[in-house]
């Protein structure tokens, strides 16, 4: 089995920098000695041995499946699209159900990107359709137009909902569906005349990644499209998810459609939660996982569910390959480490250049702090912003004239054009790695 050994951090011992003002020990490994690490490292082997000895057969083939067993349930990169595979989250289901089903609203869920919203919206649908809502699910691309969209939408609702069609009639018996009925070019207006002859059903339109078209007169027409429907009491609600900080940035400019939507912020996992999406992991390959390693889990992945599964993951495997039922605080901060150094890996050469230099580690509390500011929505933040982040102590000229620093050509920072001046990661991964590296370090003081 391959062991992983954690080497001591030489964090303490370093009088000049404080613990968390310099990167985690393991990237300053990777970043200065990249040709030792690897050679230290042992050797792969395989997982089970191929003897025909029975009785160490059946332990390696037990073992094999609780490797599968453990990928199957926590190392999915996908969203959870069923409720079995879905952790914590009552209140913001609770909120999306009550505001359909009570207020009859149209609810647009927003927060960061891997918070889950994907997630939220496909086990939301799940339960919709258990109670007989008509669900219609619809990720939206950079290329999406309103009428294609929807005409589309239309195609998946049966004709004999129209208020118009009998049932046993021939045009029921007939089958069909909505798109039928609308004309070539059409707009919200004579698309919410259409849906609001729906009868005998309620239908809920779920428009995902609603923050990656492109088109402005996209926004605007679904902005029509919800007065409409909530105007003429349609039986339609929409449901829309994107990467947001606020409402606002969703759908702001549209204040006459503000009473008739409820914007729900997807926040970061409680502590609970997260020990949630670990028993997942933990029914599935009969692992326990130690409450030292959850909070280590906790603190690292700030609340954001994909990091937990892919450390939750990567802790269990290395307790299973030391052949150990419990999931200690040390296999999960090997876990760690190897999400940190396949992260750092994943990131283009000249950006971990550009991490490992000098400038940036003299900066390192500058670069978490831009991190953090720019860690929600669209990752650009104001040299106001990374002030907040920095704390008391640090003169607004001095912050900018550092973040320029980085933002030039090929650097790690970009600057945006027009209007206040704001920065931006280049790679959104860059800012993952700095938070993660920041909370290594700061476990490590
Ligand atoms: N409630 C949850 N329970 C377990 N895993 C989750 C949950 N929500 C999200 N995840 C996991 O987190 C990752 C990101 O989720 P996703 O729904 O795609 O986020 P978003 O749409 O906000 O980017 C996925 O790998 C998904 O499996
Ligand atoms: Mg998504």
């Amino acid at each position: 089995m391959i062991a992983v050994a954690i080497p001591e951090t030489d964090v303490l011992s370093v009088p000049a920098f404080s613990a968390r003002e310099r990167p985690a020990a393991i990237l300053d490994r990777l970043w200065h000695e990249p040709a030792e690490s690897s050679r230290s490292a042992s050797l792969p082997r395989f997982a089970a041995s191929a003897s025909d000895d029975v009785e160490s057969a059946d332990v390696d083939v037990l073992l094999t499946r609780r490797r599968i067993a453990l990928r199957d349930a926590l190392g999915a990169s996908q969203p959870v699209i069923n409720r079995e595979h879905f952790a914590g989250r009552r209140d913001a289901l609770a909120q999306l159900i009550s505001a359909v089903e009570q207020q009859r609203m149209h609810v647009v869920v927003y927060g960061e990107r891997g918070i889950g919203k994907t997630s939220l919206a496909h086990v939301f649908a799940e339960t919709a359709r258990e109670a007989r809502y008509l669900v219609l699910y619809g990720s939206c691309g950079t290329e999406a137009r309103f009428d294609t969209m929807f005409r589309a939408f239309a195609a998946r609702i049966p004709r004999l909902y129209h208020k118009s069609i009998l049932p046993n009639s021939p045009e029921a018996e007939s089958g069909g569906h909505f798109d039928t009925m609308i004309e070539e070019h059409f707009g919200p207006r004579e698309l919410a005349d259409l849906l609001s002859e729906i009868t005998g059903t309620r239908v809920i339109i779920i428009l995902d990644e609603y923050d990656r078209v492109l088109d402005v007169s996209f926004r605007r027409d679904v902005a029509e499209l919800i007065k409409n429907l909530s105007d003429r009491a349609a039986r339609v609600q929409l449901v829309l998810t994107g990467v947001a900080q606020n409402l606002d940035e969703l759908v702001g400019y549209a204040p006459s459609i503000r009473r008739n939507i409820m914007g729900l912020p997807m926040r970061p996992l409680s502590m609970t939660e997260v020990r949630e999406v670990l028993a997942i992991g933990e029914n599935a390959a009969d692992l326990v996982y130690s409450d030292a390693a959850a909070k280590l889990i906790t603190t690292v992945a700030g609340g954001s569910p994909y990091l937990v599964r892919l450390m939750g993951y990567h802790a269990g495997m290395v307790a299973l390959g030391a052949r150990n039922a419990t999931v200690t605080e040390a296999h999960g901060r090997a876990a760690v480490e190897r999400v940190l150094t396949d992260w750092n890996a994943s990131l283009p050469r000249r950006v971990q250049a550009n991490l490992a230099r000098e400038e940036a580690r003299a900066q390192w509390p500058l670069l978490i702090a831009a991190a953090r500011a720019g860690s929600s929505a669209d990752g650009y933040f104001s040299v106001d912003d990374a002030l907040v982040e920095l704390g008391p102590g640090h003169a607004a000229a001095a912050v900018e004239r550092a973040l320029r620093q980085f933002a030039q050509p090929h650097d790690l920072l970009e600057i945006l054009d027009g209007g206040e001046l704001r920065f931006r990661f280049r790679y959104p991964g860059v800012s993952a790695l700095l938070l993660m590296s920041a909370a290594m370090a700061q476990l490590a003081a």
